[in-house]
């Protein structure tokens, strides 16, 4: 299974602005390049928070949310809850045939993941902006993890990077 973990970051590193952040901030250019990558692989899975940040499933993707209480939720076609483990999740899924993901964030859940050996590939856009920010990639991480470059592109003014974790 490979995890693609997708984000949009500020040249300082900041991928979540303040409490109530709704990633407005990033371009239409990084929005257009998040939507068809996304579209193509066809699997989101986000942590709760960025769910209800984006405040809806993303259409024409299976959106899987992780939370620690999926009861709470309600489900729809597209629209799944699971207090899975990530390890688990991703068994579940390549049993059903599948072979790749996207790892939509946040910041905890993007951890969580990198901790367990989890991530394959990342794609950060970084976006022209420094600001103060309340979270970035790696901040929770309990291990270093090092990647090689791939790809880079200008997506309008921004820079999009794709790394192969090592
Ligand atoms: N710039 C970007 O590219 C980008 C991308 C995504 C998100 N964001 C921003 O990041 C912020 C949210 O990120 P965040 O780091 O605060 O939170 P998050 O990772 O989106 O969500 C954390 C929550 O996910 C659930 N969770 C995570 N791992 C789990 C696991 N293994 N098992 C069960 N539940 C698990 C828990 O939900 P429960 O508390 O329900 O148990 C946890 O509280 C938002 O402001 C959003 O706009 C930015």
């Amino acid at each position: 299974m490979k995890v693609i973990a997708v984000f949009a970051s500020t040249l300082n590193g900041k991928i979540s602005l303040s409490e109530d952040d709704k990633t407005e901030w990033t371009s239409r250019e990084d929005k257009r390049y998040f939507k068809s990558l996304t579209s193509s692989v066809g699997i989101v899975i986000m942590g709760r928070k960025t769910h209800e940040a984006i405040g809806r499933a993303l259409p024409d993707r299976l959106n899987i949310v992780l939370t620690r209480n999926p009861d709470y939720y309600r489900p729809s076609e597209n629209l799944i809850f699971t207090s899975s483990t990530p390890k688990e999740l991703l068994e579940d899924l390549e049993k059903k045939g599948h072979d790749e993901v996207c790892l939509i964030g946040g910041a905890e859940t993007f951890d969580h993941f990198a901790d367990l050996g989890l991530v394959n590939e990342l794609h950060i856009t970084f976006e022209p902006i420094i600001r103060t920010g309340i979270a970035g990639l790696g901040e929770t991480m309990e291990r270093d993890l090092d990647l090689s470059l791939k790809e880079f592109r200008k997506l309008g003014e921004a820079i999009l990077t794709v790394y192969e974790v090592k």
